[in-house]
């Protein structure tokens, strides 16, 4: 008898387990996958095979090939296959769901590559696994269709920035990750250097200052899909080592940046979601989103505006002690408007008052307005006068049955609440219109924020965007008022891009530096190589980052960032599969002239 063909040497993969169809009906395949299960049935074994395109329902039978039939009774989930057969009709036991549902292969031929042990969880589409567990066997966990499904999607997505970009005269150049720390922005993780005692890199936070570098070595405009690092407190949109789609522009103005910006969002939203968004985007700028939205990433696909009623406790007083004092005292009184109270029960809207506490809110005052245009449900009520109430209504547009929700005091607070509050809301009560997706600027940002924590005024981007020419003479007399020429770009009340023009010169950028508090010293210290480029030829230049992480999960579908990065960290930075960090060997550790502190008590990893 001549010796059968082996699978890989001689007989290769004709066909992926997606593709087959009525159209390919006697044809001889060969298949490769993962045994996603096995029936026993008058007495043949169906299996269907996996692979990363699909599931092809494959049939053993007897009278076809006693050996490969024997072998496929010994088959379990997870093994890994070759198959070679004959594609044949399913007759009446057309499966409608799977693409391939119209078709099984008869085997003539079976080899089991590997044996697998039962995996800890089903590799199917929705199990509910705790993430740990799946986290643990990540390589299972991406075995499952959805987390495939996503995968490809951001393959696509990083194809089609390379092609969009590359198409528009960028030049994708790389970047050093070890650098020297600068402290000021996201903290660094640190390298220690063997070859340097007592010294550190940086991992690099982002690119920045060396692609504005390359502005300055005539590059002209560069990209890079690049990783990030940067050691701060993890949630759901946030890990330690996250991917931006990065880019700088010579010789341009903000307009330029976002027409680029805005192609390649159609791009993406194409290859991801199949969809055709429209440009420009709208643009809003930062004072109009915190008035009118709490928040500097407004999701504007619903209504539910905050309304300022400031002014109005200011003129008229309001009958309530509480208000004017909280005004006198240099805070805002802003309400939200529910119309109807949004159908919710006097125990909800009770409710909502622990839940706007939990968003640092000291108390929700209520009120609900009763068909004089009296108010009720509300320690308000007594005590607020009518030309109060009716200058408030005429401001919120509210009428009877509508509940008012007000906070007062610090502007940074009541923003906060009632911005956070407003988001939950429509969560809630279903006012987000499904496939929706709004996309939007958010412009004149304030170059500097004032920070509590460090008694001093810190840079709201970075300390290399530009101010507003005509702010630049305030830059050190009045720092809180000069506009930067950063913008955000937005997607459904998600931060997922952050840019600016830069500064390039170097007066303006020892000015700002000055302003931040930094000495001239410090920042020769720190910058001097910066200081330096920009006093040899600096083009005007800027540009943009984009978080590829958050742009994945919100086109391709994602609860968090670890639902869309291959190999993700827990909360706590950990990886769960490899355990990492860990700990390192004395040796090692001398060799970096390092020495390790114990640490009593370190908590344990929950994810
Ligand atoms: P920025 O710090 O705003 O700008 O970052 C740009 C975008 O990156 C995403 N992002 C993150 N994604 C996941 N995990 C994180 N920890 C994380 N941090 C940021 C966000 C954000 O909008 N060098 C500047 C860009 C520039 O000025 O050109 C920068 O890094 O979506």
């Amino acid at each position: 008898m001549p010796a059968r063909p082996r699978f890989i040497q001689d007989l290769k993969r004709t066909h992926s387990c997606g593709v087959l169809t009525a159209a390919d009906i006697g044809k001889t395949v060969v298949l490769f996958g993962w045994v996603q299960n096995r029936r026993d049935h008058g007495g043949c074994v169906f299996i269907d095979l996996r692979d990363r395109e699909g599931l092809t329902q494959v049939v053993f039978e007897p009278e076809t090939d006693a050996e490969a039939h024997q072998l496929a009774g010994t088959l379990r989930l997870e093994y890994v296959v070759a198959v070679r057969g004959e594609v044949r009709s399913r007759g009446s036991q057309v499966n409608p769901r799977l693409p391939t549902g119209e078709i099984e292969v008869r085997a003539t031929q079976l080899e089991v590559f590997n044996r697998a042990e039962t995996p800890p969880f089903p590799i199917e589409d929705r199990i509910d696994t705790a993430e740990e567990k799946r986290l643990a066997h990540r390589y299972l966990d991406l075995r499952r269709a959805p987390l495939q499904k996503v995968l490809v999607i951001r393959h696509r997505m990083n194809q089609a920035a390379r092609t969009y970009l590359s198409g528009r005269g960028f030049l994708e150049l790389e970047t050093p990750f070890l650098i020297r720390s600068t402290p000021g922005g996201a903290r660094n993780f640190l390298v220690p250097s063997r070859q340097n005692p007592g010294k550190f890199y940086g991992l690099a936070e982002s690119p920045q200052l060396f692609k504005q570098l390359y502005m300055v070595a005539g590059f002209d405009r560069y990209f890079q899909i690049v990783k990030c690092f940067r050691d701060e407190d993890l949630r759901g949109d946030r890990q330690p080592e996250f991917t931006q789609i990065d880019l700088e522009m010579s010789f341009i103005a903000e307009p330029d940046v976002f027409a680029i910006v805005e192609g390649l969002m159609a791009e993406l939203f194409r290859v991801a979601k199949g969809k055709e968004i429209s440009a420009p985007f709208p643009r809003l700028t930062y004072d109009e989103a915190m008035a009118r939205y709490g928040v500097d990433k407004p999701d504007t696909r619903f209504g539910l505006p905050l309304c300022e009623v400031t002014d109005l406790v200011r003129a008229a007083g309001s009958g309530l002690p509480l208000l004017p004092q909280a005004v006198e005292q240099g805070g805002v009184v802003k309400l939200l408007c529910l119309p109807g109270g949004g159908g919710l029960s006097r125990t909800e809207l009770d409710g909502l008052e622990g839940v706007a506490k939990s968003f640092g809110a000291r108390g929700l005052a209520r009120a609900k307005i009763g068909a004089g245009g009296e108010w009720t449900q509300s320690p308000l009520a007594k005590g607020a006068s009518p030309e109060f109430r009716a200058a408030v209504g005429e401001r919120a547009r509210a009428g009877e049955g509508d509940v008012l929700l007000f906070q007062f005091g610090k502007p940074k607070i009541v923003n906060g609440v009632l911005g956070q509050l407003r988001t939950l809301l429509a969560k809630r009560l279903g006012l987000i219109p499904e496939g929706r997706d709004d996309l939007l600027w958010v412009v004149d940002f304030p170059l500097f924020e004032y920070s509590d924590e460090a008694n001093a005024y810190v840079a709201s981007h970075h300390p290399f965007t530009a101010p507003r020419p005509e702010d630049v003479a305030h830059l050190l007399s009045e720092p809180g008022r000069v506009k930067a020429r950063a913008y955000d770009l937005v997607l459904n009340g998600n931060e997922i891009g952050g840019g600016s023009i830069r500064i390039h010169d170097s007066a303006v950028q020892a000015q700002v530096f000055r302003a931040l508090g930094i000495s001239d010293e410090e920042a020769r210290a720190k910058f001097g190589f910066l200081l330096d480029a920009l006093r040899f030829g600096a083009p005007p230049h800027g540009g943009i980052a984009l978080g590829m992480d958050r742009l994945v999960m919100l086109l391709a579908g994602g609860e968090s960032l670890r639902d869309v990065i291959p190999f993700p960290k827990t909360q706590r930075g950990t990886d769960l599969m490899t355990g990492a960090p860990g700990e390192v060997g004395h040796a090692q550790l001398d060799e970096l002239h390092v020495a390790a502190v114990p640490v009593a008590g370190a908590a344990k990893d929950t994810g």
